[in-house]
């Protein structure tokens, strides 16, 4: 998949841009608060009808504006055109179109354009609580199983409903009810995740180890109430302390991952730059990963990529995405010299554009 055109109005301090970009490295070069990672978050956002990093639409929204306009014009790998344009406005909220059709769910849009972000905020993904960690592991297995995505809307409906029931009532009956809804979809969530990581944990290594010139080895481990018994027994299980509690203590929403260097936990134990490195892996991997299951190239996205990088690290990552398993990429730096000479070594066309108060220049 590679994005052909993009046009923006009021997307953060974007005020308005429409610019034409290379099908191989795209850079967006400026100053800190230049507006950057706006434009990164733009093209996630069209992929995803979600920003990567604000948790509500009007957040996008420039400052006194009412709304915001997206659009881009993509290219499959099969080379069919195609459109997509995202608006959201304070007062009559979100319109997601392809090709001028309105989708009937926002969901169905998940997974269509595929796209993969690394970005500084990631370290969020070792430091942050579980749920960090279950909302990456939702957002991407979303992106290429349908199934999963509607697994886990609805069981997160039946579980917000378990626990308003639980406010008021401890009737047993009823609990049952839910429990075997929460068990089926709990279930086919559980069976994703385990599969996925499996499908992961060889693929984040041997990035990893290709990172770190094979200095250090890492790995990823699942975690989940499933693994000991079925759902059914989670909850029934669980059932006396959830009517004590008030709410559901127990289920695949307590699933977390777990993350290692060298057989310690890397939150603990890594530095800055093996944590950083990890989460590149981690992404490539994904990255392959939704290639496979959606037969396009996503489009990589790669935020302030010299941060925390050594030159070594940063070389060996611009020479893994410059294989032809990668498509099109699109970079960000504030330093021009130092981008321009590294890319000048990676064997692909590219593009380079400056940010600058929120404009966009060739
Ligand atoms: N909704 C918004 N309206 C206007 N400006 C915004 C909005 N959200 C973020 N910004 C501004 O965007 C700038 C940051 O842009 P960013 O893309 O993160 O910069 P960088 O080039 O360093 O990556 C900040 O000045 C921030 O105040
Ligand atoms: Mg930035």
């Amino acid at each position: 998949m590679r994005l052909k055109r993009l046009s923006l109005l009021n997307f953060k301090n974007l005020s308005q841009t429409d610019i034409a970009l290379s099908e191989g490295i795209n850079c967006f070069v400026g100053d800190n608060g230049a507006g950057k990672t706006n434009v990164l978050d733009a093209i996630y956002y069209l992929s995803m009808s979600k920003s990567a990093f604000t948790m509500t639409d009007g957040q996008s929204i420039r400052h006194g504006e009412e709304f915001f306009f997206t659009e881009g014009t993509y290219s499959t790998d099969g080379g069919v055109q195609e459109q997509v344009v995202c608006s959201f406005s304070r007062r009559t909220g979100k319109v997601l179109k392809r090709n001028g059709k309105e989708y009937d769910r926002v969901a169905d849009h998940v997974g269509l354009f595929p796209v993969v972000i690394v970005s500084p905020r990631d370290t969020d993904l070792i430091t942050d609580a579980a749920e960090e960690r279950r909302r990456y592991l939702n957002g991407f297995i979303s992106q290429l199983d349908r199934v999963y995505l509607n697994s886990i809307m609805r069981y997160n409906a039946v579980l917000t409903e378990r626990n308003r029931f639980l406010k008021g009532s401890s009737d047993e009956a009823m609990l049952q009810i839910y429990d075997m809804q929460l068990a089926e979809h709990g279930t086919r969530v559980y069976e994703a995740r385990q599969k996925m990581v499996e499908r992961m944990q060889p693929m984040v290594a041997e990035y990893y180890r290709t990172l770190s010139d094979d200095r250090e080895q890492v790995e990823i481990e699942y975690r989940s109430e499933l693994q000991d018994m079925p759902m059914q027994d989670v909850l029934l299980r669980a059932r006396e302390r959830d009517i004590v509690n008030q709410f559901t203590t127990a289920g695949v929403h307590r699933d977390d991952l777990v993350f290692r260097i060298g057989g310690y936990p890397l939150r603990k134990y890594g530095s800055q730059g093996q944590q950083k490195s990890f989460l590149i892996a981690l992404k490539l991997a994904q990255y392959r990963l939704l290639a496979e299951a959606t037969g396009e190239k996503p489009i990589l996205l790669l935020d302030d990529l010299f941060d925390k990088l050594d030159m070594g690290r940063v070389e060996q990552l611009l020479t893994i995405v410059s294989h032809d398993d990668f498509g099109q990429i699109c970079i960000t730096d504030c330093n021009k010299v130092r981008l321009e000479s590294t890319l000048a070594r990676a064997e692909k066309e590219y593009a380079l554009f400056t940010v600058e108060g929120g404009d966009i220049g060739r």
